[in-house]
C-alpha cells in the first residue's frame, strides 16, 4: 500500500482515534512537550524518544514500573532501549552511587574504582583482552573503527544495510550526519554476497562492523554461519571484525560472541554495562589496544573527561558483579524466551501475519509473515506499530514505538502476564484493521 492509499484506509482512522484518546489522557505530558519545544528543536534532545502526537513525559520509576506526568502507571517494557536492565532505583546501584557521591566526583585522576570495573568487564566478555571506557556506545564505535583504520592502515569500513551503531552511524536510510568514513554497505545475513564484497574490497578494507543481532532494526539475529564467515574472511583479508554488542552483550553471560564462540578482533559495549549511568567501552586484542598505552613512544591518544567517571565506574561494578551475574543473565534471557513464545502463540492463534523476533530478553513485533533475516521498509507495518504503541500504552504497557520490548531484572511473572494480555487485547481488538491493511 502506498502512503497515499494508507492515508485513506481504516488503519488511519483507527490511528487517528487512538491519537485522540492519547491527547485526552495526557494533558500534562503535552504541557511538558510544549515547554520543551521552546528550548529544544521539536522539544527533543534524543531523536528516538520522540513520537507522534507527542511523547509521554515521565515523572518517576520504581522497579519495573513507570509513572508518567499524568499519573498513569505503566509496566516498563522499553527498559531504556536495553540500558535499563536493573529497573528503576535498584538498591545496590543506589548504594554504589551514593558512596561515590559522598567521596567526591570529578577527582581529576585515576580513581579506585576504574581498575575494578575494567577487570569485571574484561573477565566477563571473552573478546576483551584490554578495554577502554567512553561515555556512549556511539563514541565506543567511533574509537573502535578509528582504531581499526589506524591499526590496518586502511580506509574502508563495511557496514550492513539497516544497521545502527550510534548517532553518526545510521544506515537505515540516508543520514547527512554520518561520520565521514568510506562505508561499504552489505546485506545482513547474506553470506555469499558479503563474502564477495569482503574479497573484492581486499587490501582496502579496514574493518567490518556489525551487531550479532540487529537491535534497533528489529531484533533480527545473524546466523552463526554468517558471523563465522565474517570472522574467517576478515582474517584472510587482513581486516578487523568489530562486533557491536552495545545492546546484545546482555543476551548471554559472555555476550552473543561468548555464546557462539566467535571472538571478534574488537568489541564495543554500552547501555546497561554502566549500571544505568552514561557508558560506552571498546576493546579487544591486546596487540591492537596496547597502542593506547601512554607509556609507549608514539601511543595513540584517547581523551575523554568523563571516561573514568566515578558514578559510572561504581554503578557498573555493582551491576555486573552483584546484579547481572552470569546466573541472572541466564534467568532473564530464559524469561524473555518464554515471553516471546507466548506473544508468538497469540499471533499464531490469530492467523494474522504477525510475529515476534528476538533472542532472550530483547524482542520486536513485526507485522509480516515469513522468515525475517534482514531489515525491511514497510509503511503499513510501521503504522500498525504506531497504533499498537498507543493501544498498549492505553493498556498500561510502555514499549518502543518501533515494536521493541525489553525485559528487566525486577520484572515478575505478573508483569509478563500483563504484557501478554495487552498484546492479546491489541491483536483481538484490532484484528480486522490488521487483516485489511495487510491484504
Ligand atoms: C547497537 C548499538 N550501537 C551503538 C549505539 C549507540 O549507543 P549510545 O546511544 O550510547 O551512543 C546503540 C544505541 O542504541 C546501539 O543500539
Amino acid at each position: 500500500m502506498t502512503d497515499a492509499l494508507l492515508a485513506n484506509s481504516d488503519l488511519m482512522s483507527a490511528y487517528a482515534e487512538a491519537e485522540e484518546r492519547f491527547w485526552a489522557a495526557n494533558p500534562n505530558s503535552f504541557a511538558a512537550h510544549e515547554a520543551a519545544v521552546a528550548a529544544m528543536p521539536g522539544g527533543n534532545t534524543r531523536t528516538v524518544i520522540h513520537y507522534a502526537p507527542f511523547p509521554l513525559a515521565f515523572a518517576r520509576g520504581e522497579g519495573s514500573r513507570l509513572w508518567d506526568a499524568d499519573g498513569h502507571e505503566l509496566v516498563d517494557f522499553l527498559g531504556e532501549y536495553t540500558a535499563g536492565i536493573y529497573g528503576h532505583n535498584n538498591p545496590a546501584i543506589e548504594a554504589a552511587i551514593e558512596t561515590a557521591l559522598k567521596d567526591g566526583i570529578v577527582l581529576g585522576g585515576p580513581n579506585l574504582m576504574e581498575a575494578r570495573f575494567a577487570t569485571a568487564v574484561v573477565d566477563r566478555f571473552p573478546a576483551l583482552e584490554l578495554v577502554r571506557f567512553t561515555n556512549s556506545g556511539t563514541e565506543a564505535n567511533l574509537m573502535a573503527i578509528s582504531s581499526a583504520r589506524t591499526f590496518t592502515g586502511r580506509e574502508k569500513v563495511m557496514v550492513f544495510d539497516g544497521g545502527y551503531h550510534g548517532g553518526v552511524f545510521y544506515f537505515a536510510g540516508p543520514s547527512p550526519l554520518n561520520a565521514p568514513f568510506p562505508f561499504l554497505k552489505a546485506t545482513y545475513n547474506d553470506i555469499e554476497g558479503t563474502r564477495t564484497m569482503i574479497r573484492e574490497a581486499g587490501e582496502e578494507l579496514a574493518c567490518v562492523i556489525l551487531e550479532p543481532m540487529m537491535g534497533s532494526s528489529g531484533c533480527i539475529p545473524a546466523s552463526v554461519e554468517f558471523l563465522a564467515m565474517i570472522h574467517e574472511e576478515t582474517k584472510k583479508a587482513g581486516a578487523l571484525m568489530i562486533l557491536d554488542e552495545v545492546m546484545t552483550s546482555r543476551l548471554s553471560p559472555g555476550g552473543l560472541h561468548g555464546k557462539y564462540g566467535i571472538t571478534p578482533d574488537m568489541l564495543s559495549l554500552g547501555k546497561y554495562v554502566g549500571g544505568g549511568m552514561t557508558f560506552g567501552a571498546f576493546g579487544g586484542r591486546a596487540d591492537i589496544m596496547s597502542n593506547f598505552d601512554p607509556r609507549r613512544e608514539g601511543a595513540w591518544p584517547h581523551a575523554g573527561t568523563f571516561n573514568n567517571n566515578i558514578l559510572t565506574m561504581s554503578a557498573g561494578i555493582a551491576g555486573l558483579t552483584q546484579l547481572y551475574t552470569p546466573e541472572a543473565a541466564a534467568n532473564l534471557n530464559a524469561m524473555g524466551d518464554g515471553y516471546r513464545g507466548r506473544l508468538n502463540a497469540v499471533a499464531e492463534k490469530s492467523g494474522l501475519p504477525v510475529q515476534i523476533t528476538g533472542i532472550g530478553s530483547m524482542n520486536t513485533v513485526h507485522f509480516r509473515s515469513g522468515p525475517i533475516d534482514r531489515p525491511y521498509v514497510d509503511a503499513v507495518a510501521n503504522k500498525l506499530r504506531d497504533l499498537m504503541h498507543l493501544d498498549m500504552i492505553d493498556g498500561g504497557i510502555y514499549h518502543a514505538r518501533r515494536g521493541m520490548m525489553n525485559l528487566s531484572l525486577p520484572m515478575t511473572s505478573s508483569d509478563i502476564d500483563a504484557g501478554v494480555a495487552a498484546f492479546e487485547n491489541f491483536i483481538e481488538g484490532r484484528a480486522g484493521v490488521i487483516e485489511r491493511s495487510l491484504e
